[in-house]
């Protein structure tokens, strides 16, 4: 029996059983056999909740880019790691070979030194989709300095956000990028951003649209130049197992954004066994995940989990819809892709289309498909499983989250049998609990409550940057003893879990994760708005859209309000970014709120997803009789 590599439904089991009877014993005899250690570890773990505190190999040391490249340059050093495939088809892939990855590392990271970053130091990277992005996150990992890689569609006030909150002392950007046909101003954002950030002293900025962009002297700095004169060498610096590895942020229901801390070795070893487990990866295949980077899809499985496992990882720049909406069929064509991983919101999109743009491929060679991010409706589940996988290809629905670092509920192809919208099983190592509403446990099958987890995983999150406070509150202080992922599930009859969503203030839009209260923030910015409060609602492609409900002040009261629906989408843009825009506005003439002056969003949902027939005890609202003015009103908005 191989603990590492899971080939059928009884090999689960028993693996599954031995990671519950001796987590320690199981989790050290992967660690052992499978990565490249500068020195052992005295102790596999130590944890307490309470704390919370959670240390995986202990005395450990290592460097993570050598498992992920050097090690495999005597067996692979003419594999393909990274295949780039680019925005515009005509411009061609680009393979990126182990040995040329190792050099192209080597001499980002002499680059990096060059300028000043030592181990420890935070480095914000703010990239499109371009090689340069996994270079410089494996740049920063080979010299210790931490990582903070921030999606390139995040605005300049989310982006400076971002950079302070962790005191980054670079940005590396580039001076634009291309995302269909469209061509976008990174460095504009950058330079915008900049204007309050005073830590920051270089930005290095790789060339990609060769857009007219200014330099600001002394602080900005072509990266090409630079990397022309770096060496090829760079020893790789040993690190502790638990030393920061990167910083990922993700929003909370409340206040700015948690940035959440991921160390060096539990994540390492962590993020490559699932990777193997989940996508069944086999050596001459071809892994696709459609993810950004600048999620921790795309840091788990696009750039650490693959390439940890020696295998070949494609990167997308582009979009689905261009050039036309066959483009994911005709890469997956082009390159024999063998596991194809996307959001359950680009299978709706697509699935809109006529099925032409799939039919004109050979998708014979896929082997595995996933989905991640949000829950995946039946319907998109069969238009997934019959006209790409032409019922032929497993499909892993995925759930994690960007605390987890991995995938933590997902079948295990060709051994789970799949059932649409379930997760299925728990993975090796991650024992699940649900709670009822008082904090207890339910045992047994057929339940349904809040999802969280016993037990620590290697690649939990360890803290929040600079507010251990705030971790422990968010996660641990909800049940004792345990981690709550802020999701509710079911358990069914044979023990597969089910996603229910989100039960507090999140809202997942397109798969993004989106809190209501900076969103309800922005709006508030603007001078004709009084109050404000966002709900989602069910929305056929995107999951859930946005529905704001805002009061106005006395002075914004005969604004015209397609006029304020444009400013207050314009700031909420400016401020988060595009993403965080309102699909449905309500000017509402009050909120409803609770003797306490909560506002009660249970109502506010109902409302926005018209199921007003029950809307439960409204009778101890402050004010009841808003409730039937915000029925009427709603039935305009459009
Ligand atoms: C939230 C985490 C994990 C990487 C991408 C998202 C939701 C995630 C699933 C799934 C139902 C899912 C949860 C979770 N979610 N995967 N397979 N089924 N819901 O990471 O941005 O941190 O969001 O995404 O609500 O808590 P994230």
């Amino acid at each position: 029996m191989s603990n590492y590599h899971i080939k059928h439904l009884e090999e689960y089991w028993q693996v599954y059983r031995k990671s519950l009877r001796n987590p320690e014993s199981f989790w050290e005899e992967i660690a052992e056999e499978h990565f490249l250690w500068r020195k052992r570890w005295d102790n596999v773990l130590s944890w307490d909740f309470s704390k919370p505190e959670v240390k995986w190999f202990e005395g450990a040391e290592l460097n993570i880019t050598e498992n992920c490249i050097d090690r495999h340059l005597a067996t692979r050093g003419d594999k393909t790691a990274i295949l780039f495939e680019p925005n515009d088809p005509s411009e061609g892939a680009q393979h990126i070979t182990y040995n040329e990855l190792h050099e192209r590392v080597s001499k980002f990271a002499n680059v990096l030194k060059s300028q000043g970053i030592k181990k420890g130091d935070r480095v914000c990277i703010y990239l499109p989709m371009i090689p340069e992005l996994a270079v410089s996150v494996l740049a920063c990992a080979r010299i210790g300095a931490i990582h903070s890689v921030v999606f390139a569609g995040f605005s300049a006030t989310a982006l400076s956000t971002r950079i302070n909150d962790c005191d980054c002392k670079m940005v590396i950007c580039s001076d634009g990028s291309f995302r269909g046909n469209k061509t976008i101003d990174l460095k504009g954002i950058v330079d915008e951003a900049l204007k309050s950030c005073e830590g920051v002293s270089t930005v290095l900025v790789a060339e990609r649209t060769k857009s007219d962009i200014e330099m600001k002297e002394g602080r900005d700095k072509w990266l090409q130049p630079l990397l022309d004169e770096a060496d090829s060498v760079c020893k790789a610096t040993v690190v502790k197992a638990e030393d920061p590895l990167f910083i990922l942020y993700t929003s909370g229901s409340t206040g700015k954004p948690k940035g959440m801390v991921h160390t060096t070795a539990g994540y390492m070893v962590y993020s490559a066994y699932t990777f193997k487990n989940v996508f069944q990866y086999r050596e001459a295949d071809v892994y696709w995940c459609t993810a950004d980077i600048g999620w921790i899809t795309g840091h788990s499985y696009i750039v650490y989990g693959p390439l940890a496992n020696g295998a070949t990882t494609v990167m997308f720049e582009g979009v689905p819809s261009y050039p036309d909406y066959g483009r994911f069929w005709e890469i997956v064509e082009k390159h024999k892709v063998t596991q194809f991983y996307t959001a359950p919101t680009a299978i709706r999109a697509l699935a809109k289309e006529n099925l032409e743009f799939v039919n004109k491929y050979d998708l014979s060679s896929l082997k595995v498909l996933g989905t991640v991010g949000e829950p995946i409706n039946e319907e998109a589940w069969h238009w997934y499983n019959d006209n790409i996988g032409k019922k032929n290809s497993p499909i892993v629905d995925t759930w994690w989250q960007t605390e987890t670092g991995g995938i933590m509920i997902s079948p295990i192809p060709y051994s789970t049998p799949t059932i649409p919208t379930y997760a299925t099983l728990p993975l090796p190592g991650i024992q699940p609990a649900l709670m009822d509403e008082n904090g207890k446990e339910l045992k047994g099958n057929q339940v349904e409550g809040r999802l969280c987890i016993k037990f620590p995983w290697p690649s939990m999150a360890r803290t929040i940057y600079g507010n251990h406070e705030r971790y422990r509150d968010t996660y641990f202080s909800a049940y004792e003893n345990a981690y709550f992922t802020g999701d509710g599930a079911l358990r069914d009859a044979v023990g597969y879990y089910r996603i229910t969503g989100r039960v507090d203030d999140v809202i997942i839009v397109s798969g993004h994760n989106l809190g209501t209260a900076p969103i309800e923030d922005a709006i508030n910015e603007h001078p004709a708005v009084a109050e404000s409060a966002i709900v989602g609602y069910p929305h056929d492609i995107k999951g859930n859209a946005l529905y704001g409900y805002i009061t106005l002040k006395e002075t914004g009261e005969g604004r015209n309000h397609d006029n304020l629906s444009k400013e207050i989408n314009q700031l909420i843009t400016d401020r988060i970014g595009p993403i965080a825009k309102l699909n449905k506005i309500q000017f509402a003439s009050g909120l409803p709120k609770t003797r306490s002056g909560k506002i009660m969003r249970r109502i506010l949902r109902k409302i926005a997803c018209k199921e007003t027939s029950n809307l439960g005890d409204t009778s101890t609202l402050l004010n009841p009789e808003v409730v039937n003015e915000l029925i009427e009103q709603s039935l305009v908005v459009s």
